[in-house]
């Protein structure tokens, strides 16, 4: 059986407070499974959850990070900073950031790398948007993303390097894709970084956009598909317990 690699994707959701009456729900909940779980909160909130989280398997992500180690860029939070903290894993190139905060693939390129120079773990965030589905351009844009966002990264690295396939018109809408074309673009996903990295080793590929209790172990069973990365559902302590345990 793989490890699965589950991921909570917060947002911009959970006060600190918010966050421990969900961990003191979920803990007891999810104490026996097998599976690698990541929690990532907002930039107030790793603190406490590193802290809390320190003596469990579950690791904390940040959900996005800059590419310079300290200096003059005013909001903006360095590796060092997260390290520091105990974060272990980083989000880039969400969807979100990418249509709000208009992050490019070559932005997303330069902070891939700067994480994995510093020793974070990036879960690089792909996918096309509607439109772009309904111009049979899914798998061009896929590509274009994963070529870009991987630009100069080394083989090497390939183990702490995570793919998020996230097809944005499924992100928040309750309507999540079908399993079999996700484990398509999973497998598509896996060959071209085997191509661009130029390794024969399968990167992890996470499946996102409205994963929930009920949907979620259909992707698992996918053989292309190592896990998930999880919005909504991921705020409630027992549907998200329950789509991990099953
Ligand atoms: P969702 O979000 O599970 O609420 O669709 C997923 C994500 O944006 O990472």
């Amino acid at each position: 059986m793989k490890e699965l690699l589950i991921v909570a994707n917060w947002k911009m959701n959970k006060t600190k407070a918010e966050a421990k009456s969900f961990l003191a729900e979920f803990l007891p909940l999810v104490k026996e499974t097998k599976a690698k779980i990541v929690i990532a909160p907002s930039f107030t909130v790793l603190d406490f959850l590193t802290s809390q989280l320190k003596n469990t398997k579950i690791s904390v992500a940040s959900q996005n990070m800059f590419f310079a180690s300290f200096g003059a860029f005013t909001g903006e939070v360095s590796a060092d900073m997260l390290l520091e903290l105990g974060v272990e894993y980083v989000i880039l190139g969400h969807s979100e950031r990418r249509q709000y905060f208009l992050e490019t693939d070559s932005l997303v390129n330069k902070k891939a790398l700067f994480a994995l120079e510093n020793n974070l773990k990036p879960i690089i965030c792909v996918g096309e948007t509607l439109e772009q589905k309904t111009a049979g351009l899914s798998m061009q844009i896929v590509k274009e993303q994963i070529t870009q966002t991987l630009k100069n990264v080394e083989e090497n690295h390939l183990d702490n390097i995570t793919i998020a396939y996230e097809p944005v018109w499924a992100i928040g809408t309750g309507k999540a894709m079908s399993s079999e074309e996700a484990d398509l673009m999973a497998e598509y996903i896996v060959n071209l970084v085997k191509e661009n990295l130029n390794t024969t080793k399968a990167v992890k590929v996470l499946y996102g956009g409205s994963v929930n209790e009920t949907n979620a172990n259909e992707f698992f069973a996918r053989n292309n598909i190592s896990g998930a990365l999880v919005g909504g559902t991921s705020l409630n302590a027992q549907k998200f317990a329950k789509l991990i345990v099953g």
